[in-house]
């Protein structure tokens, strides 16, 4: 039986299918089409882990692709990370976003039911907790504003989840909320997939630091913090791996069928930490500006990962030196 990743190709996905297999998972199929991503993916796998991994270009928003996928292959549960997930973009195409996320797992729900898959992991986000006012957040900490339509297919994804968790009482499921992922294997053999405008902060540095990009703004100067710049978790995308094998195992043993965890930190750092921290570890110097406040931002958000640590009994071992030195490391090689 066979464990699917979905959007196994992407950044999560492939350091989860990395962690899976240096942990003796042998039986993964990988199924991805490659919206915000390429087949280089595997082979950059398959330089890490040394063997090649099952793979299938399949859209999961395709009803009957999903339905012959599960009739094919004998698929023991689902860890689901497929999804489009920026959200500037989200803001101007919506309908993709709702139609993109909210079918892709509507179709794998279904199919579950149908085919008696009962394990579950769900990729959800801290922006369902939107502009908490509260820190840090734990797992009661309610629903805020969704900020954009990318942050509400999430919170709609839960709540389908939970809704199906408690009409088949033999489905197990895992929400877990990443905070901000950030750096890559070790190796620098694989990393963030790089796009020509990423949206998150650390790729945006490597990518200043190498030349790609001239500058880069800091948006706000004058938000309650020790700097004046917005605070956010950033957990090192390893830990995340880690976490989901573990929570894939917790499945087995969990008492409820049903349950939410926090995969953050549980430290803040404000964007001119990080830039500073990029700048120390790696010996490098970065020009960027100050700006004003983006629309959207919220002023600061981290976890409160106690329940990770206590039930899950994961601890996130790298800090935020390992982040942006394993970021420079994979920027740095040619193969992105
Ligand atoms: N990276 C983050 O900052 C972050 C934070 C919180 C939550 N998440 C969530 O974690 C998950 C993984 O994120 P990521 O950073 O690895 O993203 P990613 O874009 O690198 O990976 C997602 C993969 O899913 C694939 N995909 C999208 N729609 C698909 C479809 N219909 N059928 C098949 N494949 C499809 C894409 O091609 C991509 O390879 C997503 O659900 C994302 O929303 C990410």
């Amino acid at each position: 039986m066979a464990i699917l990743i979905t959007g196994g190709a992407g950044y999560i996905g492939s350091h989860t299918i990395v962690e899976l297999k240096k942990r003796k998972y042998d039986n993964l199929l990988s199924v991805d089409n490659f919206s915000n991503s390429t087949p280089q993916s595997y082979n950059r796998i398959k330089k890490v882990v040394g063997e090649d991994i099952n793979q299938l270009n399949i859209d999961l928003a395709d009803n009957q692709m999903v339905r012959e996928l599960f009739k094919k292959y004998a698929i023991e549960g689902v860890i689901h990370f497929a999804a489009l997930k920026s959200v500037p973009e989200s803001v101007e195409k919506p309908l993709e976003y709702y139609a993109n996320n909210i079918n892709s797992l509507i179709n794998l729900l279904d199919c579950c039911k149908e085919f008696e898959v009962n394990k579950f992991i769900f990729s959800s986000s801290c922006s369902v907790y939107g502009n908490p006012n509260e820190l840090p957040v734990t797992e009661e900490t309610p629903f805020g504003k969704a900020e954009s339509p990318y942050a509400y297919t999430k919170q709609i994804g839960e709540n389908i989840l939970k809704d199906f968790c408690k009409a088949h009482i033999n489905f197990k499921a895992l929400s877990l909320r990443y905070f901000n992922p950030a750096g890559a294997d070790e190796s620098g053999l694989m990393g963030e997939i790089r796009t020509e405008s990423p949206n998150s902060l650390v790729p945006i540095l490597a990518q200043q630091a190498i030349g790609i990009r001239n500058s880069f703004e800091v948006f706000g100067t004058d938000y309650n913090t020790i700097d004046g710049s917005c605070i956010r978790d950033y957990i090192h995308v390893s830990d995340i791996a880690e976490a989901h094998v573990i929570a894939f195992e917790h499945l087995s043993t969990m008492k409820s069928n049903y349950d939410v965890f926090n995969l953050g930190s549980g430290k803040g750092n404000t964007t001119l930490e990080v830039v500073k921290a990029f700048e120390k570890e790696n010996k490098v110097k970065l020009n960027y500006s100050l700006s004003g406040r983006r629309n959207g931002d919220v002023e600061a958000i981290f976890a409160n990962n106690d329940k990770a640590k206590n039930l899950l009994h994961w601890t996130p071992k790298y800090q935020l030196e390992d982040i942006v030195s394993s970021a420079w490391k994979w920027q740095k090689n040619a193969d992105q």
